[in-house]
């Protein structure tokens, strides 16, 4: 596996690569690597010629700076689960400078308002942030295919919506979210939890497949009454938001149409850290 640690390193590799015809499957990441980055790159390596990963700490989509403090970062521990996974053929590492020349500030992006609902409103700019170096990452390493994680459900709609409005020749494709055995989603983030914490937390999961089960059957004010009852029987454990949203316009719903898809969305702080997860309902 080549890690390459500077734009021109990776310039020159994608140039050779791009000269052989290789056909490039992409997953950007900001390290602190699981099973979640690694089923990314399963899903790219059935449809790629190479797979190509990037590790990138993004200051300009943290909106709280002790956020970006604490983030976990161990490039070399990444690194060794990149090798050892054998699914990825090539790992970018750029400094902040080779993503932002001059000052690491993000443009501003219209997602069709995408980036307004859900975590555009807990996260002010966030998905600015988000949006500019992704579009960076994607002119540097200038995937085919790129992949992102329905973890993160709003992100994956925010940049296919980029990839369309900038009319960006690359196929975005959503890869469903790994879980733990007991059905925590799995995050970067988990790892600042302690073990009896993670296994507490397996109710968020729990909660959203009864929320499954109780979907077009039980009205909406009742399906969050019932969740918010949930967590308040739950020690150290505070419910941000829970809503059912289109999955398309992603617009909070307080009613089912017929031919609509939906899928709820939970955020939860567990001692202090922001656990994120969501489902499609059917
Ligand atoms: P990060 O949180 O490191 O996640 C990188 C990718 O892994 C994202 O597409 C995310 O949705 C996916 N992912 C994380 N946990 C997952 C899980 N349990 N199952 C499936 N996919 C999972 O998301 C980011 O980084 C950044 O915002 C980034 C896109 C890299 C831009 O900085």
């Amino acid at each position: 596996m080549e890690v390459l640690k500077n734009k021109k390193t990776l310039q020159d590799f994608i140039e050779r690569q791009k000269e052989m015809g290789k056909r490039i499957g992409f997953a950007p990441t900001m390290g602190a690597l699981h099973n979640g980055h690694l089923s990314l790159y399963e899903e790219a390596k059935k449809e790629n010629d190479l797979v190509i990963s990037s590790i990138f700490v993004n200051p300009t989509q943290f909106n709280n700076p002790e956020d970006l403090e604490k983030y976990p970062r161990d490039v070399n521990r990444d690194i060794l689960i990149l090798k050892n996974s054998g699914l990825v053929d090539a790992v970018y590492i750029p400094e902040v400078a080779d993503i932002y020349p001059e000052k690491a500030v993000s443009q501003h992006y219209d997602f069709d308002g995408l980036e307004n609902e859900m975590e555009g409103k807990s996260r002010p700019g966030h998905f600015d942030g988000v949006g500019t170096v992704v579009e960076e990452l994607f002119r540097q390493v200038k995937p085919d295919n790129a992949y992102f994680g329905e973890k993160d459900f709003q992100q994956l709609a925010i940049i296919k919506k980029m990839v369309e409005k900038k009319h960006l020749p690359i196929k975005i494709v959503g890869v469903s979210i790994y879980r733990a055995d007991n059905g925590l989603a799995l995050s970067s983030r988990n790892q600042r939890l302690h073990e009896d914490r993670k296994e507490v937390s397996k109710i968020i999961y729990q909660t959203l497949l009864k929320v499954n089960d109780w979907f077009r059957t039980v009205t909406v004010p009742e399906i969050k009454e019932r969740v918010a009852d949930v967590f308040d029987q739950q020690q150290g454990m505070q419910l941000e938001y829970f809503l059912i949203a289109d999955e398309e316009t992603l617009k909070e719903t307080d009613f089912f149409y017929k031919d609509r898809n939906y899928r709820a969305f939970i955020v939860v702080m567990v001692d202090g850290v922001r656990l994120i997860d969501n489902m499609h309902l059917e």
